[in-house]
């Protein structure tokens, strides 16, 4: 068996490559960082070569390819990119969470989960056409939810759905929000609400809250850690505090289930070479956890 060291090759297009993803590395077991920061689209091929030329087939499974930066889009590209680059069974596990999206979104949907059967359950994501909102709402669709997907412009709503709706059958709804009135009727019979706002934005103020008084919402999850925070009345460290009726949860709330499923991420590539983690293959580990 080999006694190589662990080797976490950091991609990062960033000027300068996240510390907390390091630390993440290190934490999950990586003996080694390897951090790339800067890296552009034309520089990933020779990037991942320099990663599976250089051990044996039986060891490349203690190399691993982390893509990470604050660009959500392209850390999706990268990550075809270095899919392409492998050759054969010559080939490493990547995952990629940039801005730590799909771990955050996975930590949601799995939050939401403890409390509400996904299954026909109405969820409403506010903020939804953000790299959060969007891939929480794929996976609360997939899951077999009724999403609503909001923005403060339908226009902005119905463009994002159109495009996570390309890869479900279980079709998600674009919703306005856009005022406390356009926000409670959005809000209306739903048992789940997420708020994906941008950092330091409320997207959910008490009134627009309390205007759902049908007593049908379970389950509240702020994702926004910085004040103001994104639903009035949710604390940040909130977990499972049950506030009118709905379990509440803020960012730090969540927070602990995100860097576990981070963590158990990371130590599932060393397992083998083959693992590709995108938002999907996250959230199901997340869920075997
Ligand atoms: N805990 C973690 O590790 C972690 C990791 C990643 C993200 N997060 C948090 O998750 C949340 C979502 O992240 P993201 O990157 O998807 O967010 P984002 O792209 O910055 O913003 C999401 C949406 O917020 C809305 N928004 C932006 N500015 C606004 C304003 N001034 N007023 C009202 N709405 C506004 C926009 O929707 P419309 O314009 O369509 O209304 C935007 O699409 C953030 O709060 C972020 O900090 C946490």
């Amino acid at each position: 068996m080999s006694t190589k060291p662990k080797i976490l090759i950091q991609l990062d297009p960033d000027r300068q490559a996240s510390v907390f993803d390091r630390v993440v590395g290190v934490d999950a077991g990586a003996d080694h960082v390897f951090s790339c920061r800067h890296v552009t689209l034309d520089q990933v091929q020779s990037l991942v070569h320099g990663a599976i030329f250089t051990r044996g087939p039986d060891e490349l499974h203690r190399t691993a390819i982390f893509i990470g930066g604050e660009d959500v889009e392209l850390g999706d590209q990268i990550l075809a990119q270095v899919q392409s680059a492998f050759l054969g069974p010559l080939r490493v596990s990547v995952m990629v969470d940039a801005n730590g999206s799909n771990t955050t979104a996975a930590a949601a949907v799995l939050t939401a989960r403890k409390h509400v059967d996904l299954m026909g359950a109405v969820a409403l994501v506010l903020a939804g056409t953000g790299p959060v909102g969007q891939r929480t709402t794929l996976l609360l669709a997939r899951e077999g939810a009724r999403v609503r997907l909001a923005s403060r412009s339908l226009h902005r709503a119905t463009d994002k759905a159109d495009e996570v709706n390309q890869n479900l059958d279980n079709k998600i709804t674009p919703v306005e929000t856009s005022n406390d009135e356009t926000t409670a009727a959005a809000l209306a019979g739903a048992q789940v609400v997420i708020a994906a706002g941008a950092a330091g934005v409320r997207v959910l103020s008490e009134s627009a809250r309390t205007g759902n008084a049908d007593g049908d919402l379970k389950v509240a999850i702020d994702l926004n850690a910085v004040p103001p925070l994104g639903i009035e009345g949710v604390e940040v460290t909130d977990k499972a505090q049950m506030r009118g009726g709905a379990a509440c949860y803020g960012a730090i709330g969540v927070g602990g289930t995100k860097m576990k499923i981070h963590k158990a991420a990371i130590t599932s590539m060393f397992e083998a070479n083959d693992r590709v983690l995108d938002a999907q293959t996250i959230y199901e580990l997340g869920k075997a956890l």
